[in-house]
């Protein structure tokens, strides 16, 4: 169906269609007739949705603030769990990943070379040199924001450091690369560009997503869709970028016994930090870190 010029507006700012998105759903319109994969009406957030997500975020950054400043070698990964889940909560949230397609804890702890989704354990304790992953997420008032950090534990090798260093500033290139209209590949390629001139590598087969009303939305967010190609970045849009780097190969295993756990297939360490951000008219804005 479509809306007549005067209607009010599909986002739900009470406006007139042709004084809120109606030039938006044109472009989109053109975009999609030169070829391009445009998003659907529902994964742009209106202005109350977006409210949401900003709180349910300050709970997710709030969350690995804590996290940064307690964790340490001898802690073990169970102990993290345990603050993730009781901060969560005291602050009114409650943690995703906790029975997500039966995730059996509230966070991922991922260590060395695990690539993501390693499931904290008492038998896990940090030592001196180690590089970890916390990946937190929060439902709050049934809004999702997702963010992850890593974390040196100790005297770190200059080796690892580098690679952590890279997968942190790997966020930057791709959030320069987050224009309005432009497609997505183009984030995806700046950012594996950076990392292959940095000689990692970035994994494949795993990336971020849409998030905000649900944990995982449209986009599937890979690194290595072309410039040029993938979806359109419209404003309003909200997904996360999260690439994993490999200090070796790209390839990645799958921990058999519990069904969850990605390593690096050589061994080789791997780093991650995630973003949630939102498309704007200019750029984009980081919700959650
Ligand atoms: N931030 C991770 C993701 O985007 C969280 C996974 S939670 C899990 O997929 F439950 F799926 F492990
Ligand atoms: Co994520």
């Amino acid at each position: 169906m479509k809306l007549g010029r005067n209607d009010p507006c599909w986002c739900g700012s009470g406006q007139k269609y042709k004084k809120c998105h109606c030039e938006f759903d044109e472009k989109l319109e053109e975009l999609k007739e030169r070829g391009y994969t445009v998003p659907d009406t529902k994964l742009i957030k209106t202005k109350t949705q977006i409210e949401g997500i900003k709180e349910s975020a300050k709970i997710n950054i709030a969350v690995l603030d804590y996290v940064g400043e307690h964790i340490k070698a001898g802690i073990s990964t169970e102990e993290i769990n345990g603050w993730v889940d009781s901060l969560t909560r005291k602050l009114g949230g409650i943690p995703a990943p906790l029975n997500y397609e039966g995730f059996p804890k509230s966070v991922c702890t991922s260590l060395n070379d695990q690539v993501c989704h390693g499931i904290p354990d008492e038998n896990t304790i940090l030592k001196d040199g180690d590089i970890i992953n916390v990946d937190v997420s929060t439902i709050y008032k049934g809004y999702f924001s997702d963010s992850s950090r890593m974390f040196c534990i100790g005297n770190v090798s200059e080796d690892k450091k580098r690679l952590v260093e890279t997968a942190r500033e790997s966020l930057q290139k791709g959030l320069d690369a987050v224009k309005p209209f432009a497609p997505l590949g183009d984030m995806s390629a700046a950012i594996n560009d950076f990392v292959k001139s940095r000689g990692y590598t970035v994994v494949r087969e795993i990336g971020g997503h849409g998030c905000g009303i649900e944990f995982h939305e449209e986009p599937w967010v890979g690194y290595t869709i072309p410039s040029g190609t993938g979806m359109i970045m419209a404003p309003g849009m909200c997904f996360t970028i999260e690439p994993m780097i490999n200090m070796g190969k790209a390839d990645i295993v799958q921990d058999d016994e519990n069904g969850w756990t990605i390593y690096t297939e050589d061994g080789s360490p791997s780093a991650q930090w995630e973003i949630q951000i939102l498309v704007t008219e200019t750029g984009a804005e980081i919700i959650s870190y």
